[in-house]
């Protein structure tokens, strides 16, 4: 063999080193669990086998004793009925809505775990309609009043006579205008002027959804730094856009989305070295369940559900990934869509005291109307290059700064530069934190198996026994006049108007659910049950659908 040949490879292999090393950290800063595997748990998903317990099951799939067996089926029964006879009107427009609503079918099927959803589904009518809102209640066409902890979808920040008096404050405000798109009403001169002494930002563009916002960002990023690849976290939501959705849900998994591990130095390592980063995209809520996917009932299908905020913590791990994004030019980006405008007036900069390159803000931010808001840095912000006029980075959208939108985020930002709407913010992390320690103790007297875990106002249910039945609690609150959105007890959206009365109130109708779950079965002990033996005995289900060896399949 010539010298020659011998040190081809070997100087081929020099090249790769550093490539496959790079390529080796990149793997390493992948958290372990499937949310930290996309494309894995992708596949996972296309395979899963559908099956359904039937009646027997369904109340016995935990090998609880008949006698409890029997108490379970009589209060489902009696609960179902009690349901459909107080809420007629509701149920019905709801299940005339369902055979043409895609959302709601999709909604009703994922309330609960896969195996249980069929009877639960046809027999535990949920409404979907309500007629009023005020105070911390909504009241559906039945006359039924709820407490209100679905916060629409986490815009009701202030309570919902608030966005009231700014929807309608906003409409008067632009009504002489109408529909005239492309020129602007006078009060989005206003709006741009608070927003960027709001975000500290030198630019603001508007959009319709706080999905648009985030496609808008992550677009600039990717423009400005002229590189791919976006790093996003295991389980963070960032609305329904292809690349920040590499998992289940997304029938083209986006190729240029790295999904690492948070809160971990292997990933910030990823972030050092490698050169074809041009953002990270951090939802500040993560720091509830961290690396884990967004808590919902539909997943429930034991006790094993961990939620757990320390600001501390997060705080120091968002210091750090500024710190590196500084030193690679990498684009930070704080998606503060969802959790902007409750922790602070200044959103979750604010609150963690960390400056990103660009904010994106969304929900609560128009009083009430659809809305998509990028904040940024002049450079990152810009759309074109003025020394290449046709390199664009072209982002337009019909209904922008719609006057409608605009008056009503004119009307919220004003307001909340009143002393009256400052002072509200005053104390609530202290105020949510007691909160959350005062029902964790209740529910530890009254021996219930549920405890809060809390980031401010917005809560998860973790859940300290084995149970496979603990999302019966959702339907359980409903009875008790809880209104939950549809992932149940995985999300808690209290708007910041709950005063200790009204929390009160919630808490006894926990207390009462959680009654009820003991009394009527759901939470009875069972021999020997634990979390993991639980997962274990879905996983030979699945299985034994996988071979056709299981009906219901
Ligand atoms: C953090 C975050 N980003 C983006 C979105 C998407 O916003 P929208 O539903 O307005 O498209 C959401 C929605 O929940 C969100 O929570």
């Amino acid at each position: 063999m010539s010298l020659l040949e011998i040190a081809l490879p070997a100087g081929a292999l020099a090249l790769a080193a550093p490539m496959i090393k790079r390529r080796i950290d990149l793997s390493r800063a992948k958290h372990r669990s499937l949310a930290g595997h996309s494309r894995m748990a992708k596949r996972l998903a296309r395979w899963l086998p559908g099956y359904a317990y039937e009646e027997t099951e369904f109340f016995a799939c935990d090998g609880a004793a008949p006698e409890v067996v029997a108490r379970r089926r009589a209060a489902f029964e009696a609960l179902a009925a009690g349901l459909a006879s107080r809420h007629p009107k509701t149920l019905a427009m709801t299940a005339q809505a369902r055979e043409g609503l895609a959302d709601l079918q999709f909604t009703g099927r994922y309330r609960v775990p896969f195996q249980f959803s069929p009877i639960v589904s046809e027999r535990l009518k949920v409404g979907a309609f309500v007629q009023s809102a005020d105070g911390v209640t909504l009241t559906d066409l039945d006359g039924f009043r709820f407490h209100d902890l679905t916060g629409s979808y986490g815009v009701n920040v202030f309570g919902v006579d608030f966005y009231k008096a700014c929807m309608a404050e906003g409409a008067a405000r632009v009504q002489e205008l109408g529909l005239v798109l492309g020129a602007y009403h006078p009060c989005v001169a206003g709006n741009i002027q608070r927003l960027r002494e709001i975000s500290g930002m030198d630019e603001v563009s508007f959009h319709m959804s706080g999905t648009e916002a985030v496609m808008q960002a992550v677009r600039l990023a990717r423009f400005h730094t002229r590189k791919r690849h976006l790093v996003r976290f295991p389980g963070a939501y960032h609305g329904w856009w292809e690349d920040v959705q590499p998992g289940p849900g997304n029938p083209l998994p986006p190729r240029e989305t790295y999904t690492l591990a948070d809160m971990s130095e292997r990933s910030l390592r990823v972030l050092r070295t490698r050169r074809d980063i041009a953002c990270v995209l951090v939802n500040p809520l993560q720091a509830l369940h961290t690396n884990r996917v967004p808590p919902a009932d539909s997943a429930l299908v034991d006790s094993g559900r961990q939620a757990h905020f320390d600001r501390a913590a997060y705080t120091a791990w968002l210091q750090r990934l500024r710190e590196v994004c500084t030193e690679r030019g990498i684009v930070l980006i704080f998606d503060e869509v969802f959790l902007g405008f409750r922790l602070a007036p200044g959103g979750a900069q604010e609150y963690f005291g960390v400056k990103a390159d660009m904010v994106t803000y969304g929900k609560t931010l128009a009083g009430g109307y659809p809305v998509g808001v990028v904040c940024g840095r002049h450079a990152l912000m810009q759309r074109f290059r003025a020394d290449r006029p046709a390199d664009l980075c072209l982002a337009r959208g019909t209904f922008n700064a719609h006057p409608q939108v605009m008056g009503g985020m004119s009307v919220f930002l004003e307001r909340l530069q009143t002393p009256e709407v400052q002072a509200v913010y005053d104390g609530q992390d202290e105020r949510w934190n007691a909160r959350a320690r005062r029902f964790n103790e209740t529910m530890e007297r009254e021996g219930l198996p549920m405890r809060a875990a809390n980031l401010h106002s917005i809560w998860t249910i973790n859940y300290t026994e084995p149970s496979r039945y603990n999302w019966m609690l959702q339907y359980l609150l409903r009875w008790h006049g809880v209104a939950l959105s549809w992932v149940g007890t995985g999300r808690l959206i209290f708007s910041l108007n709950f005063s200790d009365a009204d929390f009160d109130a919630v808490q006894e109708k926990f207390v009462r659910a959680g009654r009820d779950m003991r009394e009527q079965g759901w939470w009875a002990p069972v021999a020997g049950q634990s979390n993991r033996g639980i997962r274990r005995s879905i996983l030979r289900e699945v299985i034994a659908t996988a071979l056709g060896r299981r009906p219901g399949a």
